[in-house]
């Protein structure tokens, strides 16, 4: 198969997505020749444009080196771009005469890559479906969220979807997937006989998971606006790890095996309401420097008084053998103090503590960024002559251990999985309406009564509610270590 052409075309190639992700990622896989040998690149979008204006708005985030520069000739030699409308059928047909002239006498395969607003999807797919199918070899089409905005918008686009393509031609991306920790969840928990036995809440506490970003939604406002942060992160980015660390065992590593685990996990949680959450919207922090000045509401794309939560907190509960009573906590946020995704899983308070009440609960730490790392915390005898005790970590910082090793993007490994045909790493159309059942009420919810964010300032930890809620649920942060 791999020596057979594979045609790539990315739908939507004058866009941001196109050009800050697809085409570097892109470009990555092939300068590290990573990519079947006969594969050719086709840009499709409605502005009219040559490979090299294509090339140059990708250009600043390609990030190529002195000694890349031939090869980056090349890989540009390989790229076409076919400009058409979205909506005729025609213009589809231009692309395909366009792609079959590449595959007329072989068993080419075709990835199309759908980098779109959800408002032409449903045209161009049926367009792919009706005139640009590969002849003899497979099509692949990669769908970005959003999917849809709640459990009946998901299922009418899902619906359309089954009703052109398979299942296994379809790849759902959420790149939190592709990302190194995230991937190796399933390793740390199953390859370890030190944590699996321990996996459960006769042992767990609880367990949090976060996703802060450092900088708010500036230029972006009015598609965030839509959405919101519990569309945009949590109910994608975080749902999916935390059906990671909490699935059963699957059978075997086989995709299916798998994603019935993650499926099987997401039906033991009930939709969450409204009093499991604390919503949150920054506003300028006044002494603060640049964007930092500006709230959500300061920018001209947002909608004046919109109610749209840029921060979020759940506390979810499963309800199966393997977790009752324990709490997940999901937390995520723009315009935070720092740049961090983490899972953090809280053990149990020691019990029968002989040391006067100075122990503190042990903790795993798996950071998925920045700084891959591991580390468990953990307490040990300070080293001296006194007896006396402290927290420290067993640390596996990647910096340090695996000095040199480069991490691939997310976005590299998952579009090589596509042509490898792997879906393991990607969300299957049963995961995402369960994902969608259990925070559908909760949204609408927030919608129809119009509840208010709680306010706080762009670069702080986010509402002091948040914090509270998550003493509550027993989650504890001890002093500086938040
Ligand atoms: C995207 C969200 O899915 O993920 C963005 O739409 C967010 O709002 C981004 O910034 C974060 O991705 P990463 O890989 O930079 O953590």
């Amino acid at each position: 198969d791999s020596q057979n052409p594979h045609l790539f075309t990315v739908m939507g190639a004058s866009g941001d997505l196109a050009k800050k992700k697809i085409y570097p990622t892109l470009w990555w896989l092939y300068r590290d020749g990573l990519l079947p040998p006969n594969t050719t690149f086709f840009g499709y979008a409605r502005t009219k444009m040559t490979v090299n204006e294509l090339r140059e708005r990708c250009d600043p985030h390609m990030k190529v080196k002195n000694e890349e520069k031939e090869r980056y000739e090349l890989f540009w030699k390989i790229n076409y771009y076919v400009a058409g409308s979205y909506t005729e059928r025609r213009d589809f047909e231009l692309l395909n005469k366009e792609l079959s002239n590449f595959d007329n006498l072989s068993r080419a395969n075709r990835l199309f890559y759908l980098a779109l607003p959800p408002s032409v999807f449903d045209t161009v797919t049926v367009h792919i479906r009706n005139t640009c199918m590969a002849n003899k070899g497979w099509t692949r089409v990669i769908v970005e969220k959003p999917f849809g905005k709640d459990s009946a918008s998901s299922k009418v686009l899902s619906d359309h979807l089954s009703s052109l393509f398979a299942e296994d031609q379809l790849y759902r991306i959420d790149h939190y997937l592709g990302k190194e920790m995230v991937q190796n969840l399933m390793t740390i928990r199953f390859g370890n006989q030190l944590f699996n036995p321990t996996w459960n809440r006769q042992n767990i506490a609880s367990i949090m998971i976060t996703f802060k970003e450092p900088f708010g939604t500036q230029g972006r406002g009015g598609y965030f606006d839509e959405f919101g942060i519990i569309r945009d992160v949590m109910q994608n980015h975080l749902l999916q790890i935390l059906s990671l660390v909490a699935m059963e065992k699957p059978a075997s590593v086989h995709p299916d095996d798998i994603r019935n685990e993650k499926v099987k996990v997401l039906k033991c949680i009930q939709p969450i309401t409204l009093n499991d959450v604390v919503l949150g919207q920054y506003i300028g922090n006044p002494e603060g420097e640049g964007d930092e000045k500006f709230g959500y509401l300061d920018d001209k794309t947002v909608p004046e008084g919109s109610n749209t939560p840029t921060f979020a907190m759940a506390v979810m509960r499963i309800n199966n053998e393997r977790w009752d009573g324990v709490n997940f906590i999901l937390k995520c946020g723009k315009a935070l103090n720092e740049r961090k995704a983490e899972v953090r899983i809280q053990y149990h308070d020691v019990a029968g503590d002989i040391f006067g009440g100075k122990t503190k609960r042990n903790e795993l730490v798996i950071r998925v960024q920045p700084g891959e790392a591991l580390y468990i915390k953990m307490m040990t005898k300070t080293p001296g002559i006194t007896f006396d005790m402290e927290e420290t970590e067993l640390d596996l910082t990647y910096q340090h251990r695996y000095q040199g090793v480069v991490l691939p993007d997310a976005y590299e490994r998952l579009i090589l999985d596509v042509f490898c045909g792997s879906q393991m790493h990607f969300v299957r159309s049963d995961e995402l309406s369960e994902a969608w059942r259990i925070f559908t009420p909760l949204l609408h919810t927030i919608e129809r009564e119009k509840i208010e964010p709680i306010k706080y300032v762009y670069g702080s930890r986010g509402p002091i509610e948040a914090d509270n809620k998550s003493d509550a649920a027993n989650f504890k942060f001890y002093g500086s270590y938040k």
